[in-house]
């Protein structure tokens, strides 16, 4: 059911029984179209109904009514920026200000503060108060990954209920009354909980800091890229920040059907691999002395491609396994998966490390793409470890290392025993020792493909930054190893935006799911496969 109203002469049409800011953010107008501005409402969690910045003008009504708690009716006419709003809004924010420190140069939150815009947009432009600003706890961490101001907290509640309501954890709350009233953490509890970082994402002014970004660097130095966390399979968006040649902080980015607004710690720290001091940085070939040496690219894809056509002349394709990775993207995967057929390799599989779910948002599968492996048609339960250890593989093509997880081999020795490891990998592992060439690759956040995660949302990731030092997909890698070995349908090239499409059109699951039509928000294979098949019922 929906109702009809009518804001600032936009008549719209919005879901009865919801509040007014509710229903315009759900009908996507809010701060686009129509700007209210508020603090303590946040559109995860419930009202607070404590700021009353966001008043409005009801039709009707003797009093302005605050458009977080009012509920829309058929007919309704709001209007947002009538005198009486815009001075109830300095009234606001004059109170607001009144205890506010005068912290903003060297506040870690200039540049995307609210309390800074809507003083900005909303306050009156000279401040009356003559008396002393209360001083309260500054720069106390509150947590592992906290850090609290006390005196720039403006009290909106959200941190508070952040805790109740979403991680359940309830480490903060509102202590004394009245005008001292403060925001803290319960004695002796630390703010500790899987998601505590959330809390200064959705901290509207700079009281809630995270100790792995504060005073790194300014805000607006930021370049920030939409991506997706590789933390685990649920895949959830993010925006990366980036300066400096490196990733600086990753904050969740809105997708409802994925992650709300929020993501995990864990996660959070995951993005920070990708200027990890492991990474590898050049393509590597084990020498007669038994070293592995620095190579150009085409030197490594030769000597693989030697190594390669050497046993599958002696031997046929059968000794050779493909050991593809879940973190890779779905191109990737796929071009491995081509490879695979056309070398003649039925040995394939993509073992996905499994570990703890929470019911919020962390998946079992720690691997952002395990959905996809699967949906191309590789095996993600690790049988591939037993085929190997049985002995019936000479060579092996491995993308990543988590075939050494104690879920699977455990380790090196049944590696080693191989005639031939050609190892493609992000970062440094224990297959260094046995690996015959080594070829580094990139991360997510360097280059463009699809994601899928554990609920089919096909979902982009874009070049945000350089690799460091020398790395490619590894579909270009498979590209460059398939034209070396002379396979149908390599050439050595890389586009993944043609891959994608081979995709779609080789993989019915896949069908109509090209890189160029994935928009910010991913596209479901469910949905996608639906209108494809009820398009061709009506054609
Ligand atoms: S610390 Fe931030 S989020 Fe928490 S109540 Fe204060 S202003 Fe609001
Ligand atoms: S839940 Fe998974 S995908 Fe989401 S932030 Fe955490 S690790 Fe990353
Ligand atoms: S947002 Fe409505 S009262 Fe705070």
């Amino acid at each position: 059911m929906t109702v009809r109203i009518t804001v600032d002469d936009l008549e719209i049409e919005v879901r009865e029984g919801r509040m007014l800011l509710q229903a315009l953010d759900d009908a996507g107008l809010l701060a686009h179209e129509i700007e209210i501005p508020h603090f303590c409402w946040h559109p995860k969690l419930s009202i607070d109904g404590s700021c009353r910045l966001c008043q409005v003008e009801v039709e009707g009504e003797s009093k302005l009514q605050i458009a977080c708690n009012t509920k829309v009716v058929d007919g309704m006419v709001v209007r947002t920026d009538s005198e009486r709003v815009r001075n109830a809004r300095a009234g606001v924010m004059e109170l607001l200000l009144v205890n506010h420190p005068l912290d903003c140069p060297i506040c870690d939150q200039a540049g995307e503060c609210k309390l800074q815009d809507f003083a900005f947009d909303h306050g009156r432009r000279a401040c009356r108060s003559h008396e002393p600003r209360r001083t309260l706890a500054k720069n106390v961490a509150i947590g592992p990954e906290i850090v609290f101001d006390q005196e720039r907290c403006i009290l909106c509640r959200r941190c508070v209920r952040f805790c109740n309501e979403v991680t359940g954890t309830g480490e903060l709350g509102v202590f004394g009354r009245g005008d001292a009233s403060v925001v803290d953490t319960f004695p002796g509890v630390p703010l500790d909980n899987a998601y505590s970082m959330n809390v200064a994402d959705i901290c509207p002014v700079g009281a809630l800091t995270t100790r792995d970004f504060r005073f790194k660097v300014r805000v607006w130095d930021l370049d920030e890229v939409d991506g997706i966390c590789t933390g685990c399979a649920r895949g959830c968006n993010i925006r990366l920040g980036v300066a400096k040649g490196a990733v600086q902080r990753a904050v969740p980015r809105r997708n409802d059907a994925v992650n709300g607004t929020w993501m995990c710690d864990p996660g959070r720290s995951s993005c920070r691999a990708v200027g990890a001091p492991d990474r590898l940085t050049e393509p590597r070939l084990r020498g007669r002395d038994g070293r592995l040496a620095p190579a150009d690219i085409a030197t490594a894809i030769e000597a693989a491609a030697a190594r390669i056509r050497r046993l599958v002349d002696a031997k046929g394709a059968g000794v050779l396994a493909g050991i593809a990775s879940a973190h890779a993207t779905n191109e990737d995967l796929f071009a491995f998966w081509k490879f695979l057929d056309s070398i003649g390799a039925g040995t394939r599989g993509a073992p996905v490390v499994r570990g703890a779910s929470d019911g919020i948002l962390i998946e079992p599968e720690k691997a952002a793409n395990a959905r996809g492996a699967r949906e191309i048609g590789f095996d993600v339960t690790g049988a591939i470890a037993e085929r190997i250890r049985s002995g019936a593989v000479d060579a092996a093509i491995v993308l990543g290392h988590d075939i050494l997880d104690a879920q699977f081999l455990g380790g090196t020795e049944a590696l080693a025993t191989l005639d031939t490891l050609v190892v493609l990998d992000l970062h440094q592992s224990e297959l260094h020792h046995v690996a015959d060439v080594l070829i580094p690759t990139r991360h997510a956040a360097e280059k463009d493909g699809t994601l899928t995660n554990s609920m089919g949302r096909v979902q982009r990731v874009r070049r945000a930054l350089e690799p460091p030092g020398q790395a490619w997909s590894e579909g270009h890698v498979i590209s460059l190893l398939g034209a070396a070995l002379g396979l149908a349908g390599f050439d050595g090239g890389w586009d993944a935006a043609s891959v994608s499409a081979e995709l779609a059109r080789s993989n019915p699951r896949f069908a109509g799911i090209e890189l160029a039509k994935v928009g910010s928000g991913g596209l479901d294979l469910a949905d996608v496969a639906v209108a494809a098949a009820t398009a061709s019922g009506e054609a």
